[in-house]
């Protein structure tokens, strides 16, 4: 069980009101924590403004804070902490990441004397704070470097609510290297593909594009929830046979070894750090593929047949 007083007892200092900085930010203050936020001038600053907060520049948040939430872009986060937080930080301030990506990629170095600690809810920010309200919680995973700081980290996933769900101890590494591959390999990556590949293979075969995507794509969203929900046993059990059998004779053919081979090397460029360092320098590079693969995602034909069949849904 988490102590709540460790938390309660200190002034912290959520940097970032994005995604995930909201969502702390308000969650914290709700469970009674003592928050300030600190922020650049921008979007998240008149967020935070409108959500009641005082935001200020983060160099002088920072200052004399005990705990301080990094909760900015992984990629740029290293040089905001060297030019905004570490002038600022008070020896023996603790400091709190979403993501272990920045410390395990060496992107920040703490000075001597400042701990790490872990809290990375399973989730967006926005369910994050709709669980939250709803009076129950996401899971997040904990870490802490050194690890007599764990109490401290369960204690700041009890302000966020995650108690109410799950906590989970891991390492910032394993946290990581997960985390990148689940989202890589299944939740962000594969999963649109394999829905894509089978909405194209039915469309090239002569049907018609949105009777494609109400089979391949759009009903994505009742087999992940029931899979959430029940497992993967539960969720077949729930379908009617003949998709059940369906399933156990085409997905191992889909998903094969080619699929399995792939995974494996896209866990090898997360563990060896090949994938943080291109990521890294795509982002210093002003991100120009990235804003490359967006722009032919916005422009394929199944986004033209999603916007035909759902034009009022947002982009
Ligand atoms: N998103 C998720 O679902 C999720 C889930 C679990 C963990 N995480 C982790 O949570 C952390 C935060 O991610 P996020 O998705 O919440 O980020 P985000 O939504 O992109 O929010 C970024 C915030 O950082 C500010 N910011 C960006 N660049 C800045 C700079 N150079 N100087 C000062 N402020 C800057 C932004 O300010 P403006 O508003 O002015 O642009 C915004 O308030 C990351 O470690 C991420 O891996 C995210």
């Amino acid at each position: 069980m988490p102590d709540p007083s460790l938390i309660l007892g200190r002034r912290v200092v959520v940097v970032g009101y994005g995604n995930q900085g909201r969502a702390h930010a308000l969650n914290l203050r709700d469970r009674g924590v003592a928050v300030t936020v600190g922020a650049r001038e921008g979007r998240g600053a008149e967020r935070a403004r409108e959500d009641g907060f005082d935001p200020k520049p983060i160099r002088q948040a920072v200052d004399g804070a005990q705990v301080v939430a990094l909760l900015l872009p992984d990629e740029s986060l290293g040089k905001v902490f060297a030019a905004e937080v570490a002038p600022s930080l008070a020896p023996g301030a603790s400091l709190v990441f979403a993501h272990g990506f920045s410390v395990v990629y060496g992107l920040l170095e703490p000075p001597e004397g400042v701990g790490c600690v872990l809290v990375s809810p399973v989730g967006p920010g926005t369910a994050l704070r709709e669980e939250f309200v709803a009076g129950r919680g996401i899971p997040a995973m904990l870490a802490a470097q050194p690890e007599g700081l764990l109490p401290l980290a369960g204690s700041y996933a009890w302000g966020l609510g995650c108690d109410r769900a799950r906590l989970v101890e891991t390492t910032f590494r394993e946290e990581t290297e997960c985390d990148l591959f689940g989202e890589q390999a299944v939740l962000c990556g594969g999963m649109p593909a394999l829905a894509e590949a089978a909405f194209e293979t039915l469309v090239e075969a002569g049907f018609s594009p949105e009777v494609a995507y109400l089979e391949c794509v759009h009903q994505v969203r009742l087999l992940a929830e029931l899979v959430a929900s029940v497992g993967v046993a539960g969720m077949r059990k729930r379908i009617s046979d003949t998709a059940e059998w369906g399933s156990y004779q085409v997905g191992p053919e889909v998903v094969g070894e080619a699929s399995r081979e792939a995974m494996r090397r896209a866990l090898e460029r997360i563990r060896s750090g090949e994938f943080a360092r291109g990521w890294v320098a795509e982002a210093e590079a002003g991100k120009p593929r990235l804003l490359a693969f967006r722009e032919a995602d916005r422009s394929s034909r199944i986004e033209a047949t999603r916007r035909r069949l759902f034009p009022t849904t947002p982009e």
